[in-house]
């Protein structure tokens, strides 16, 4: 894991963010592949969930809701992790991590950090508080949201007036979610700042064991077919019976084998009954039932809520694809060579077009060209900078499935080389048949 936090900063993927201030504990910036790789998990993510499906729409609430959200939802009573405090180096922890998988009493336990006493247990929320308008005091406040699930619920009534839509549905959205955890860690696996990419599937009563089990098909199905994640690195941990959250019906853990962490969750999918509707419209006062025409019923949907993390999965997905080759695979160096596998839908750059020489005018020229031709299509990188071997590397670090590169020849032939970032083949292409040629292996 060491490496690939390494990796990642010295590559513009992510960096500790205020770092120039001594960082900023639990949040992280993302840098200008991280950025771009980001957005490709968030619009792989919309492709598969709203666009290709006609019974799930989008949203995109606000980050601050009104607080009686957060009462009406439990978060302001439940969302708590249990909280201890050294008493000589003052350090926090959180007492189920500490307990975990070690057999003893949480009064057996001492500091980690310097073995002082540890304090007893106390609820700590979660939820980060700002205040509304000019005066701080308790009628101000406001919450973060923790998940971005919330708003989906409050504006269910929105769009069943609004869409047309019929039950089995579903409304999507991704958003910041904000948690004040206790001990933020390993890299963006868990952060106070944090994206989420979140379903509610609403469904007719007595139907949530099959839309449960076909939601996490579905999910496991993106992770490998769309975003390529090898099948032996995921899991599904179901949550025992005895375990649940007091509103689920069921739950299972879509888990990645993290080097150093182990199976760790990135994604979560729970059964979560009729409680958030039943909630709302308590605490509203709203109707928040939908009416069956055909069938002249009227009831509370239950819901199916796929809720994946963009962080963690950007994080397995760099781990996933990251490749050391100890040797050199091009054979012209015998340092370290990194590639990064990455699925072409995913990563950063799509093409790399490479001028062979920068100081002949004619191949420069002709380079931009290429570049102005599949840039509005295709991310693309332009790169004049260093020997074409060094340049090839640098774009297989950086996962660039394809790079274009314009020579000699291509002056007289109007073709270019274009190199294969897996298998390092190379094929020479007309300029002209260029666009086909990616909209066929992008
Ligand atoms: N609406 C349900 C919900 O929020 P969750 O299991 O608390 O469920 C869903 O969160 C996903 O959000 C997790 O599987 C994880 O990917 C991501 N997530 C949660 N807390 C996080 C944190 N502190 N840092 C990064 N990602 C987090």
């Amino acid at each position: 894991m060491e490496k690939i936090v390494s990796f990642c900063k010295r590559k513009g993927f992510i960096f500790q963010s205020s770092s120039i201030y001594g960082g900023i504990g639990g949040f992280y910036d993302y840098g200008p592949l991280g950025s771009q790789m980001k957005k490709n998990i968030k619009d792989n993510w919309w492709n598969f969930m709203v666009n290709t499906r006609a019974n799930v729409v989008g949203l995109d609430s606000a980050i601050i809701v009104n607080p009686k959200v957060w009462e009406a939802s439990g978060h302001l009573e439940n969302f708590t992790d249990p909280l201890t405090e050294c008493r000589k180096c003052h350090k926090r922890f959180r007492a189920d991590h500490l307990i975990e998988g070690c057999g003893l009493e949480l009064s057996q336990i001492k500091c980690p950090e310097c073995n002082g006493d540890l304090m007893d247990v106390r609820n700590f929320n979660l939820m980060l508080k700002t205040f509304i308008g000019p005066v701080e005091d308790s009628s101000s406040i406001a919450y973060l949201r923790p998940e971005t699930a919330q708003a989906i619920f409050i504006n269910f009534k929105n769009v069943l007036d609004t869409q047309r839509l019929k039950i089995p549905f579903g409304i999507a959205q991704i958003g910041k979610a904000f948690r004040n955890e206790i001990t933020p860690g390993n890299f963006v696996f868990r952060t106070r700042e944090f994206e989420q990419m979140e379903m509610e599937f609403f469904i007719k009563p007595g139907e949530q064991e099959k839309w449960f089990k076909y939601w996490l098909d579905e999910r496991i199905r993106w992770y490998t077919d769309i975003l390529g994640i090898k099948k032996e690195n995921l899991r599904i941990k179901e949550t025992p019976k005895e375990d649940l959250a007091h509103y689920a019906i069921a739950c299972a853990d879509i888990e990645y084998n993290f080097p150093s962490m182990g199976w760790s969750e990135i994604e979560g999918v729970a059964s979560r009954g009729d409680y958030d509707l039943s909630q709302h419209e308590k605490y509203s006062g709203e109707d928040l039932k939908y009416f069956d025409e055909a069938k002249g019923e009227k009831y509370i949907p239950y819901v199916i809520e796929p809720s994946c993390g963009v962080d963690r999965t950007m994080l397995a997905l760099i781990c996933d694809a990251y490749e050391e080759l100890e040797k050199g695979r091009s054979g012209d160096s015998n340092a370290t060579e990194i590639v990064l596998k990455l699925n072409s839908n995913i990563s950063p750059i799509k093409i790399a077009v490479l001028p062979l020489v920068k100081n002949k005018e004619e191949i420069t020229s002709k380079a931009k060209q290429v570049f102005n031709l599949l840039s509005p299509c295709f991310v693309s990188e332009y790169d004049e900078t260093g020997t074409i071997g060094k340049r090839y590397r640098r774009q297989d670090e950086i996962g660039t499935p394809f790079c274009v590169t314009i020579d000699f020849d291509t002056l007289n032939d109007n073709a270019v080389t274009v190199r294969n970032r897996d298998t390092m083949g190379q094929e020479r292409i007309l300029i002209k048949d260029l666009m086909e040629y990616f909209n066929k292996n992008v």
